[in-house]
Order: structure tokens, then sequence, then C-alpha cells
């Protein structure tokens, strides 16, 4: 009874708030007067000016952000007393403090992230972020381009992991916007991510990846390389090379080409359930110069298909990889 009233009640006032009578001068300028402060609120807010007054004032009034900051990576610059004010402290991300102290408070009187855009908020994180390479292509990264900022992975304040300050452990973080990637580790075969052997930051820079030398220098999904190579190679390190005999898709397409990276159905982490139905994607004589037409050497006679034998081609091209003994692979 109560509960229904009080849902009427509140209807009639969202009605009469958000569909009011025709036109009038006044909402007009009601409007512009809106428009204005939109208009100059956040700006103010991303810029306070005034001067810098230290971080001790902030403690009395923010007890709880003050209480745990000594364990604040941005801690050093206050334990250090020799970074410039505004390199310092609190004011070294929300700006000189001054107005806001003078108000008592206030969000439009220091530079408040909860008013500010992602951008705005990289902007001021960058400022003494920008020289790291891991963040060199932050401007450019996918993330970036979707309005995914610093501040949804990162918890200055509330940071559930000590180290990079991250908003939840890995790969929640992560699956908390990329649900549908859950499954794939979850497969037969898999990386074990969620069992937390490794993150997805081990194959992925979440700020964004630079142009490989491998792979046709393409960027594709912020997949990481280290020291200009795939990321795979930091653990599988045999797979590195240089083999005196090469197979050119494990550098030039990459290990992508046969593996499915996060998981897959079949065993080795294989993209295709039969492996020869992957080798003959390339191998298979297509093209009109004969034998090498797209460059990829077709079978001999001897590979006799409807032989189960020779279905199983890394039975004997073992070496798959490359290898150093065998143009062929085979040993
Ligand atoms: C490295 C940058 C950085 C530093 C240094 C920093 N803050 Fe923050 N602060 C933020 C960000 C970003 C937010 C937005 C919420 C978040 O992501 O945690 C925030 C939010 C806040 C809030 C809003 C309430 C809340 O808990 O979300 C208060 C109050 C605050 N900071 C006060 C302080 C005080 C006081 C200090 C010094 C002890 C300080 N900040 C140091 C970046 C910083
Ligand atoms: C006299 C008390 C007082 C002092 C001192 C004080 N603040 Fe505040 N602060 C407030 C009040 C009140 C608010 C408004 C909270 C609100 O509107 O939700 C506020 C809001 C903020 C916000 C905006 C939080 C948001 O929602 O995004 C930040 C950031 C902040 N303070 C940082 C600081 C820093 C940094 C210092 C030290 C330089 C400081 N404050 C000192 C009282 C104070
Ligand atoms: C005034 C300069 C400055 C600003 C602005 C700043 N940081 Fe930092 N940040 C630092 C310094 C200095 C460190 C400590 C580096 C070290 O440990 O050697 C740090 C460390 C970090 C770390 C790593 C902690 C670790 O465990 O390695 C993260 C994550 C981080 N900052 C995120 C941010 C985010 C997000 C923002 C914006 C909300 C921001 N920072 C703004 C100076 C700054
Ligand atoms: C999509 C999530 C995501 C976004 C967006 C993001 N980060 Fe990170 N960041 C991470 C993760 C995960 C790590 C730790 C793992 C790693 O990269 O090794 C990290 C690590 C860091 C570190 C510490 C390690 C290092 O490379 O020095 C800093 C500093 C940092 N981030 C700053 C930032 C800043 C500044 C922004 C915004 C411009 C930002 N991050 C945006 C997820 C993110
Ligand atoms: C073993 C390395 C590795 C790990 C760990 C990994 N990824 Fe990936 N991921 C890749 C590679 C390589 C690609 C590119 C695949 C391609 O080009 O076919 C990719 C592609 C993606 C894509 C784009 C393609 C798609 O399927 O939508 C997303 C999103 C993604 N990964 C998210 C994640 C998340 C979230 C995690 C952690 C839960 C994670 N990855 C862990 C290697 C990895
Ligand atoms: C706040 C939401 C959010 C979080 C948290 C987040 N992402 Fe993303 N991510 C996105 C959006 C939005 C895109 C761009 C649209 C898309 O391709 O899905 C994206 C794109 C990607 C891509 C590229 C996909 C492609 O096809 O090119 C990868 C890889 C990726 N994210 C990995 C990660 C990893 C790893 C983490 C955790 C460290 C993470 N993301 C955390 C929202 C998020
Ligand atoms: C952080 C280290 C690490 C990285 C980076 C990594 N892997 Fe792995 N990989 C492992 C480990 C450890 C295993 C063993 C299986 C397990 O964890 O159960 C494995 C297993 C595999 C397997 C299956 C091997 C078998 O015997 O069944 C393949 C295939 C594979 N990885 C390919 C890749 C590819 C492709 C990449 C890059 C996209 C990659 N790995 C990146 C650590 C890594
Ligand atoms: C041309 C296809 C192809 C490419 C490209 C490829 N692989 Fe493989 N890989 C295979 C096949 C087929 C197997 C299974 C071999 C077997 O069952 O004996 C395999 C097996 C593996 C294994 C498990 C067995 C072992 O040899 O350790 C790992 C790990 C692996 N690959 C990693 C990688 C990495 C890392 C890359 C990229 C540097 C890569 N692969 C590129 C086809 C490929
Ligand atoms: C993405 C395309 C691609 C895939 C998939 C692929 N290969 Fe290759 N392979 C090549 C190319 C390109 C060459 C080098 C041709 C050259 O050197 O002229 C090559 C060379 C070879 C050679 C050496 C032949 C020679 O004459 O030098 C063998 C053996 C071979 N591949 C076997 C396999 C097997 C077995 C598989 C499946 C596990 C496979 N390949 C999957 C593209 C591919
Ligand atoms: C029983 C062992 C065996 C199996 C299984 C096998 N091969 Fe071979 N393969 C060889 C031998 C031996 C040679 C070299 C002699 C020849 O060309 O017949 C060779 C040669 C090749 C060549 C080079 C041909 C050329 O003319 O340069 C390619 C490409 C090749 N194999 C691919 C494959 C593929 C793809 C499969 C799986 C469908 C496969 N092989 C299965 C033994 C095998």
């Amino acid at each position: 009874m109560h509960s229904e009233y009080a849902k009427r009640g509140l209807a009639s006032i969202s009605r009469s708030r958000w569909n009011p009578k025709p036109v009038s001068v006044l909402r007009h300028a009601a409007k512009f007067g809106l428009f204005l402060a939109v208009l100059t609120a956040p700006a103010f807010a991303q810029n306070p000016s005034g001067k810098f007054v230290g971080s001790t004032v902030c403690k009395a009034c923010h007890p709880d952000v003050w209480s745990s900051f000594y364990k604040n990576a941005h801690f050093k610059s206050v334990a250090s007393e020799k970074e410039k004010p505004e390199n310092t402290g609190c004011e070294g991300c929300h700006g000189p403090g001054e107005a806001h102290i003078k108000a008592h408070g206030g969000k439009a009187t220091i530079r408040a992230f909860s008013l500010l855009s992602p951008k705005q908020t990289a902007e001021t994180c960058l400022r003494c972020h920008s020289e790291s390479l891991a963040r060199s292509n932050i401007h450019r990264s996918v993330h970036t381009l979707n309005d995914v900022g610093c501040a949804q992975c990162h918890s200055i304040h509330k940071a559930a992991t000590p180290k990079f300050l991250l908003a939840k452990r890995e790969p929640e973080l992560c699956y908390g916007c990329h649900t549908d990637i859950r499954a794939q580790f979850n497969m037969p075969f898999k990386h074990r991510v969620n069992e937390g052997f490794m993150a997805c930051s081990d194959c992925h820079n979440p700020h964004g990846a630079s142009s490989p030398t491998w792979r046709m220098a393409a960027r594709p999904h912020m997949v990481k390389q280290d020291v200009n190579e795939e990321a795979c190679l930091k653990c599988h390190f045999d797979k590195r090379g240089p083999f005196a005999f090469e197979h050119p898709p494990v550098r030039v397409e990459g290990c992508e080409a046969c593996h499915s990276p996060h998981g897959s159905t079949n065993s080795r982490l294989l993209a295709r359930p039969v492996v020869f139905t992957m080798c003959l994607e390339c191998h298979n004589g297509a093209g009109t110069f004969g034998r090498t037409g797209t460059g990829v050497p077709r079978l001999s006679r001897a590979h006799n298909m409807t032989d189960p034998r020779y279905q199983n081609c890394t039975n004997c091209h073992v070496r798959i990889h490359g290898s150093n003994a065998d143009p062929l692979f085979l040993r």
C-alpha cells in the first residue's frame, strides 16, 4: 500500500519535471545557464589555481584516504621531500589545494577525478608517466580509443593489489569487460590464467603495443612484444631460433597461425582438430605457377593423403617450428 503510494508520488514528480508545459523564455535561459555550467565546471576542476599547501592539511578532512596513503607508490614523493610541490603527494594529482582549503572542501575547488573524462584523467597521469616505454602507445591503444581510462583499471586509493595499484586482480579485472574471454580459458587445453599461473598481461599490454617487426608489422589485439619479439617467446624460448632452416609462418604470420593462444578444444592449443588440415591451408598447391605458386611447396607424390600414416604430418616433420639440421624439419 505504502510503497504503491510512494511509487505513484515519484511518478508524478518525475512527470512534472521531465514533461513540463510548453516553452518559456525562462526555461531557455535556465538551459543556457546549465550549458555554461557544464562548459566551465570541469575545466575549473581540472586545473585549479592557487598555491600548493602540502599534503598534511588534507588529513583532517580526508582521514580515510590519508591513512592508507603511506603504502601507496605515490607516497615516495612525500617521503623523499625532494620533489617540487606540484609533484608531491596529494597535490601531484589533485592540483594546488589552496582554493579547496579556503572553501572548506567542494568538488569544483580541486581536481576531482569524479568530474573528469577518461582523457582528462589520462592527461593528469601522463604528465609523470608518459616516458615509460610500456605506455608509449597509450594514445593510440584500443583501450584509449574506446574511452577505457586509467581509473577503470587502476584505483589509487582503494587498490586491490598493492603492486600496480589495480582496481581488481587479474584476470577478474579484464573479465569485468571481456566476459566472452573467460570461456576460452576454461577449454580442455588452455594457458592456466584462471588458475593464476599467468596473467593476461603476460601476453597483452593493456596500454597498447607498438608495431612489431614480426607478423608483417601488424599490431593486432594489443599483443605485447618484448624486445620486438612475440610475447610467447619469453616463456617458449626454444621456439625463438634463429634456426638454420626456418619455417616461415612461425615468424611471418606468428604463432597464432597454428595455435589458439587462449585455449582450444585441441591438444597443443592447435587451431584445428586435425593437424594436416592446418598444414594444407598453405601447402595445397594453390596458385597458377605450379608447385610453388604461392611460394609454399606442395606435398610430394609420396604423401598419400588417403593413407592415415601420412595424415599426422608432425610424426615425420618433428621440428615444425624450425630446424638446425634439416630443411624439411624431419629432425
Ligand atoms: C596518483 C594520483 C593521486 C594521488 C597522489 C592522490 N589521489 Fe586522490 N584520487 C585520485 C584518483 C584517480 C581518484 C578517483 C578515484 C580512484 O580512482 O581511486 C581520487 C579520489 C580522491 C578522493 C575522492 C574520494 C575517493 O576515495 O574516491 C579524495 C577525497 C582524494 N582522492 C583525496 C586525496 C588525498 C587526500 C590525497 C593525498 C593523501 C590524494 N588524494 C592523493 C588520484 C590521486
Ligand atoms: C576542511 C576540510 C577539507 C580539507 C582540509 C580538504 N578537503 Fe577535500 N573535500 C572536502 C569536502 C567537504 C569535499 C566535498 C565532498 C563531496 O562533495 O562529496 C572535498 C572533496 C575533495 C575532492 C573531490 C572528491 C571527488 O568526489 O572527486 C578531492 C579530490 C579532495 N577533496 C582532495 C583534497 C586534498 C588533496 C586536500 C589537501 C590539499 C583536501 N581535499 C583537503 C573537505 C576538505
Ligand atoms: C606527480 C607525478 C605523478 C602523477 C601525476 C601520477 N603518478 Fe603514478 N607514479 C609516480 C611515481 C613517482 C611512482 C613511483 C615509481 C616508482 O616506484 O619508482 C608512480 C607509480 C605508479 C604506479 C605503479 C605502482 C607500482 O607498483 O609499480 C601506478 C600504477 C601509477 N603510478 C598510476 C598512476 C595513475 C593511474 C595516475 C593518474 C591518476 C598517476 N599514477 C599519476 C608519479 C606520478
Ligand atoms: C585496461 C586496463 C588498464 C588501463 C586502461 C591502464 N592500465 Fe596501467 N596497468 C594495467 C595492468 C594490468 C598493469 C600491470 C601489469 C603490467 O602491465 O605489467 C598496469 C601497470 C601500470 C603501471 C606500472 C607498470 C609500468 O608499466 O610502469 C603504471 C605506472 C600504469 N599502469 C599507469 C597507467 C596509466 C597512467 C594509465 C592511463 C593513461 C593506465 N595505466 C591505464 C592495466 C591498465
Ligand atoms: C598466452 C598469451 C595470451 C594470454 C595469457 C592472453 N591472451 Fe588475449 N590474445 C593473445 C593473442 C596472441 C591474441 C591475438 C589472436 C589472433 O591474432 O588471432 C589475443 C587476442 C585477444 C583479444 C581479441 C580477440 C578476441 O578473441 O576477442 C582479446 C579481447 C583478448 N585477447 C583478451 C584477453 C584477456 C582478457 C586475457 C586474460 C583473461 C587474455 N587475453 C590472455 C594472447 C594471449
Ligand atoms: C572498462 C572495461 C575494460 C577493461 C577493464 C578491460 N578492457 Fe580490454 N577492451 C575494452 C574495450 C571497450 C575494448 C575495445 C572493444 C573491443 O574490441 O572489445 C577493449 C579491447 C581489448 C583488446 C583488443 C581487442 C581487439 O580485438 O583488438 C584486448 C587484447 C584487451 N582489451 C585486453 C584487455 C586486458 C588484458 C584487460 C585487463 C588487463 C582489459 N582488456 C581490461 C574494455 C575493457
Ligand atoms: C608466461 C609464460 C607463457 C607465455 C607468455 C606463453 N606461454 Fe604457452 N605455455 C606456458 C606454460 C607454463 C605452458 C604449459 C601448460 C600449462 O600451463 O598447463 C604452456 C603451454 C603452451 C602450449 C601447449 C604445450 C603442450 O605441451 O601442450 C602451446 C602450444 C603454447 N603454450 C603456445 C603459446 C603461444 C602461441 C603463446 C603466445 C601467444 C604462449 N604460449 C605464451 C607458458 C607461457
Ligand atoms: C605452422 C604451424 C605452427 C606455427 C606457426 C607454430 N606452431 Fe607450435 N606447434 C605446431 C604443431 C603442429 C604442434 C604439435 C606438434 C606435435 O604434436 O608434435 C606444435 C606444438 C607446439 C608446442 C608444444 C610442443 C613443443 O614443441 O614444445 C608449443 C609450446 C608450441 N607449439 C609453441 C609455439 C610458439 C611459441 C609459436 C610461435 C613462436 C608456434 N608454436 C608456432 C604448429 C605450429
Ligand atoms: C601459414 C602458412 C603455412 C602453414 C599453416 C604451414 N606451412 Fe609449411 N611452409 C610454409 C612456407 C611459406 C614454407 C617455405 C617455403 C619455401 O621455403 O620456399 C613452408 C615450408 C615447409 C616445409 C619445408 C619445405 C621445403 O621445401 O623447404 C615443410 C616440410 C613444411 N612447411 C611442413 C608443414 C607442416 C607439416 C605444416 C603443418 C603442421 C605446415 N608446414 C604448415 C607455409 C606454411
Ligand atoms: C611418413 C613421414 C611423413 C609424413 C607423415 C609427412 N611427410 Fe612430408 N615429407 C616426408 C619426407 C621424407 C619428405 C622428403 C621427401 C619427399 O619430398 O617426399 C617430405 C617432404 C615434404 C614437403 C616438401 C616437399 C617439397 O617438394 O619440397 C612438404 C611441404 C611436406 N613434406 C609437408 C607435409 C605435410 C603437410 C604433411 C601432412 C599432411 C606431411 N608432410 C606428412 C615425410 C613425411
